[in-house]
Parts: C-alpha cells; structure tokens; sequence
C-alpha cells in the first residue's frame, strides 16, 4: 500500500508535535513529488488521513492537521451498585477465550496483544545462547524463589518505580496471572471479602472465583481510577480482607491514578488493615514517557503485594512474572512448590541475559507509541461510524477501549458478531455481578489495515443495530 507510509508519516508528526493541530498540510502535488507516488495515491492518503480523525479538509485550499479527539467521553455508570457477591459466569469466560482463539475470527475480544510487535528476533537469539551456555537447563529445577540472577537483575530494572531494594523478597512465577493466584492464597481464607475495581479483569474474577473467596466491586472512574470516598464508605461497614488494584493503563478502562490517589488509597487501606494486592501488568506500555510510580513505591507500612510480568512486552508464551509479597515471602514460596516446584528454567536464564543486556524501557516505550496510535485510529472509526450513540474511555496505556452504546444488548450482540466472524468482549464479564449489559471491550492491538478497517465498520454494525 504506497499511501501507508505517507499516513505514517502524518500520523508520526502529528503525535510527536511537529506538525500542530490546524496547520495546513503540503498540497497534494507537493506529497506527490515528496513521496514520489501517482496525485490518486496523495488523495488516498490525505482521505484516509481524514478517516483517521488527523486530517480534515480546510476549505478549497486543502487540508489541515487535526488531533483526533472525542468528547464522547465514557461517564462512570449511573446504574452502578457495590454488591457483596460470588462469581459465576466462568463458563462465559472459558467460551470466550476458545472462541477468539480462532484465527478466522477478527480479533477484538480476548486481550491477546500484536504477536508481531514483540521483540522475537531478539528473545531467541537469548533462548540460543541459553541452550548453548545452559544445556542443562531443561533438566534442572530451579526451586521455589526461582534463578538468583534473574531476581537481582529484576530488582535493579524496577527499583526505579517499585522502590524495591533486595532480591531476597522477590518470587518468580509463571506470569502475573499466578503471582495473584499466589498472592489471594497467600492472604486470603475461603469465604474472605475481596474488593475489586470496576470494571475489572476478568481473570482476576476467575482467580476469586477459584480460591473460594466473594468480590465487592469498587466505584471505579474510568478516568481516575477508585473512587476513594466510595472505598473508604465500604471498608467501614464490610470485612474487606484484600483490595485488588491496578493502578496504571488498568484493563479494561485504561485509567492510571495519580500518585496522590494511589497515597490515598494506601492510607485507607493501613486504616482499615487491608491489604492490597497490585496488578502492574500495563505499566511499560503507558502513553506518557515517564514510567508511574506503584504503590509498592509509596508503601511505608508493608502492606502491598507487587505482581506483575514480561507477558505485555517481551511475550506472554516466556510464562516469566514475579511476585513481591508484604512479608515473609516464605508463605509466597510454600503456595508455589505446592502449585508447581518451580517457574520453566529456560525461559529465567533467557529472560536474565535480557534484562542485562537490552534496553526494556525503550521497547516497552515503542509498543506504547505503537498502541496509542491505534487506539485513536479504532476510536475514530467507531466514533465516525456509531456517533453520539457510543461513548469511549480516553486510555492512557495499552491497547483497550472500553465502550458503551446506547441500547446495546452486548449477549446478544456478541452472539451476532460470532456468526459475522467478529469477536469482542461483552462488558458483564469485567463485573462480579454482571453490571455493564451495554458496554464492551475492544481490543485495538493489531495492526491496522484494509482488513480490520472492514472489520471495525462491521462491528460497528452490529453494535449499532
Ligand atoms: C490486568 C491483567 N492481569 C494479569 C493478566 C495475566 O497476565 P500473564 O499473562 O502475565 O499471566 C492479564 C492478562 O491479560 C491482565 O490483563
């Protein structure tokens, strides 16, 4: 496609603020003799540009920069209700994973991110040297804490954000979604009171639903994360034992708090002794240069468990997270051996030998770049195709809109786009007790082209129907 690279070009300039919002863009000619492409291919750019919400057409004399933006922004829910409850659509979501697993599918349900996007040249030129320098390592387990090289080297990667010093309270696990499994087992007892944002990750709802346990859903601004009032209101009548939270690019909403906010939060939690377990899965993949700083880094009472993992930005197949528990780790290491002895040893000396040598920062910053620009591009065809019927989060992070549409039945919708070959994630599943019958998530991470531009005007459809 020889307009892409001139879109490219545009979109580029446009988000780094070299080109400003109303500037005049060259003329068509001028692209022509730029680029070295036909007046049509110029046109189909500059229409395309427009599409895309960073062009519009000025007068007779051309077209000028524009920053798509939408005012249509998602309002917290009025319908929203705090309810002590058990968990019980696990089957809805083991159906959705298997069908958004399909590759005929267009994929903007399950929250998979660009397989293409990853560094893979460079992970197995890691996993080559490992076999070489390591033949050992698909016969040796590396018990409990997990490889001492890759907890040091993790410790001085994150200390900057996480305020962590020793490596001796750091676990590895095998993604973020075990250390908070780990983590519920660890502080919880079957039948304990977990509060939740909301909307939440599904996956976290699973991991309540496993260990017994009931879930409070949290006033959640889709803008500014937990409302600390409504937190504070609960944990004064409720038992809370745990809070869960995902202070940064959080998914499905894609909010990051502040760190006022997240001070905030703290304070109530050393108030009413909960303890809280962070989910800082997103936070290489923010928008914004500077990486946010974590709970874990303003938590004077030891008080937060830490977890995350690699899966966002060197690939979920490595299986590498860690945990960083309050307390004794001891507690963390005995739910581990018991789970499964020990985290896969090839992917720990790989994942070591990366965060030695490689600059993790700047990938995690390129992915963001990358993610951020297709959000605008599925925000605006969404907002071009639905109008004021469709109201959308403005994320600052990853790669999720969360979106609600008036009159939206989304069971019904997603039954509907199952039959067009077209996935999406109904709202209900991010909810305990299946609030959000009219919002969705949709999933902006792969690449845009003629393709998926088809697919999101047939989603549009549906949703609008
Ligand atoms: C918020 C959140 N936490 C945890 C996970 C699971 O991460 P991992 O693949 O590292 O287990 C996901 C996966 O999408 C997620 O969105």
């Amino acid at each position: 496609m020889l307009y892409q690279n001139i879109v490219d070009y545009f979109v580029d300039n446009i988000e780094k603020g070299l080109i400003l919002p109303g500037e005049k863009l060259p003329s068509l000619r001028k692209i022509s003799d730029k680029f070295d492409v036909s007046l049509s291919t110029a046109v189909e750019a500059y229409r395309k540009l427009e599409l895309f919400g960073y062009a519009q057409v000025k007068d007779r004399s051309g077209y000028s920069a524009r920053f798509p933006s939408s005012d249509n922004v998602v309002a917290p829910s009025k319908k929203f209700k705090s309810k002590v409850c058990e968990i019980q659509h696990i089957d809805e979501i083991i159906e959705l994973m298997n069908h958004t697993m399909n590759k005929d599918i267009a994929p903007f349900g399950i929250g998979v991110p660009a397989i293409d996007r990853f560094p893979n040249k460079m992970i197995n030129k890691y996993l080559s040297q490992t076999i070489k320098h390591h033949p050992e390592s698909s016969s040796a387990y590396l018990f409990g804490l997990g490889y001492e090289l890759l907890r040091k080297e993790l410790v001085s990667w994150i200390k900057p954000w996480c305020g962590v010093n020793s490596f001796e309270n750091v676990m590895i696990t095998n993604g973020c979604l075990e250390a908070l499994n780990i983590a519920l087992s660890a502080e919880c007892e079957a039948g304990d009171l977990v509060a939740i944002e909301s909307p939440c990750y599904f996956g976290i709802l699973h991991a309540i639903h496993h260990h017994g346990l009931k879930a409070l859903e949290l006033k959640t601004d889709p803008l500014t994360g937990i409302d600390p009032e409504a937190f504070e209101a609960l944990a004064k009548t409720k038992n809370i034992k745990v809070l869960i939270s995902t202070p940064t690019a959080q998914n499905p909403l894609g909010f990051t708090m502040t760190d006022e906010r997240k001070k905030e939060i703290l304070g109530i939690c050393k108030k009413y002794k909960i303890k809280l377990i962070e989910d800082d899965l997103y936070g290489e993949l923010c928008y914004e240069k500077k990486r946010p700083k974590t709970y874990k880094y303003f938590d004077k009472d030891d008080i937060v468990t830490y977890c995350s993992s690699f899966s966002k930005f060197l690939g979920p197949g490595l299986r590498i997270g860690w945990v960083i528990p309050s307390g004794d780790v001891q507690k963390y290491v005995r739910q581990k051996l018991s789970l499964n002895l020990a985290s896969n040893s090839l992917t720990q000396y790989t994942v070591a030998k990366v965060l030695k040598n490689e600059d993790l920062i700047k990938i995690g910053h390129d992915l963001g770049n990358y993610y951020q620009n297709n959000v605008n591009i599925y925000s605006n065809i969404l907002q071009k195709e639905l109008g004021d019927k469709l109201r959308l989060t403005k994320p600052t992070g990853s790669y999720f809109l969360w979106a609600r549409v008036e009159g939206l039945d989304s069971a019904a919708a997603y039954q509907a786009a199952k039959k067009n070959k077209i996935s999406f994630t109904p709202g209900t599943l991010f909810s305990a007790n299946r609030q959000y019958q009219n919002y969705l998530r949709i999933n902006c991470a792969f690449q845009f082209n003629e393709k998926r531009h088809d697919e999101l005007i047939r989603l549009a459809k549906i949703l609008g129907n």
